[in-house]
């Protein structure tokens, strides 16, 4: 029988669990999960019969995908899939697929959670500052771009954009003013929202040249990648500039560095939490088991991101 694995460090909400598991059984596949594994060693074995995978920003590496010698399909339930081996999956004739979109907006709304939390000084009772009328600049329109940009609209925001790969007329579309360069969109904007990938172009793509083109008040705002900051030019940035702050969906690497020294002027989730709500679990899980489904059944390979 087809024997379906989530995998999963960081569990799916059990609503989400739920829907998945009734997609794959009633599709008449096996469906089973591995959640909260702390060791590598139980992902390995996990996958050694497992034909079909759902994972989230679980590391697919080439040793994870040579131990799986059934698998013909993983699906990373979410956007980014720098997490996935994508040259060892090709290699082993497995396909990999992402479901783009399907927790953008719970990504966004924590990005805006972020700026608020910050702007008013982390809830400390001292007086802080509003976003309405301030400049935010959105570092690449896809799908969380567009929902922030939507929402920080609402909240009266003046919204920049910066992506050469849409096209200008389409930002536009939403009331969001285009810029042509990266350096006009920092030296333009107080607020930056990141949502670029984290590819070989993109990462340590985030240096001090960049960010210190910001005016005053400059809040940077990371709900992408960590490995697209480069964390010594950040580190030299924060003290140089005591109006910098740094807003990251997970901690960068010198985390320690920058709480010794920059106290209340950054805010890191413990954990990587921008698609963690029940909506997005639901709709990235069900999209992935459903795109399983799809693949196996009727050879539909809609979402491939490998060759
Ligand atoms: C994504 O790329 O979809 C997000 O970073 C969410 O990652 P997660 O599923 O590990 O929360």
């Amino acid at each position: 029988m087809t024997k379906v694995l989530v995998a999963t460090e960081k569990p799916f909400a059990a609503e989400a669990v739920d829907q998945i598991k009734q997609i794959i059984e009633e599709a008449g596949f096996e469906f089973t999960t591995l959640e909260k594994y702390t060791q590598n060693e139980q992902l390995l074995e996990a996958v050694k019969d497992a034909d079909a995978m759902i994972i989230r920003s679980d590391k697919a590496s080439k040793e994870v995908l040579d131990a799986a010698k059934n698998l013909i399909i993983i699906v990373r339930a979410g956007a980014g899939y720098d997490n996935i081996d994508l040259e060892a999956a090709t290699a082993n004739g497995v396909v990999a697929m992402n479901t783009p979109g399907q927790n953008s907006n719970a990504v966004a709304e924590l990005a805006l959670g972020m700026m608020i939390f910050q702007a008013r000084n982390q809830f400390n009772g001292k007086s802080g500052t509003e976003l309405r009328c301030k400049k935010l600049g959105i570092h690449a329109y896809g799908n969380v771009g567009k929902y922030v940009a939507t929402m920080a609209k609402g909240l009266g925001m003046d919204v920049y954009a910066f992506d050469p790969f849409v096209k200008a007329e389409a930002i536009e579309a939403d009331g969001v003013k285009v810029v042509h360069s990266v350096e006009e969109l920092y030296s333009t904007c107080q607020y930056i929202s990141l949502h670029i990938p984290a590819n070989e172009k993109t990462k340590k793509s985030i240096n001090y040249q960049l960010l210190n083109l910001m005016p005053k008040g400059a809040t940077l705002v990371n709900t992408a990648r960590k490995e697209v900051i480069d964390e010594i030019d950040l580190l030299k940035l924060f003290a140089d500039r005591s109006d910098f702050m740094y807003l990251s969906d997970i901690a960068p690497d010198c985390k320690t560095e920058i709480e010794k020294s920059f106290e209340g002027r950054f805010f890191f989730t413990p954990k990587k939490m921008g698609a963690q709500t029940a909506e997005a679990n639901i709709n990235a899980g069900v999209a992935a088991a459903k795109q399983i489904v799809g693949f196996i059944k009727e050879g539909n390979t809609q979402f491939k991101v490998n060759k």
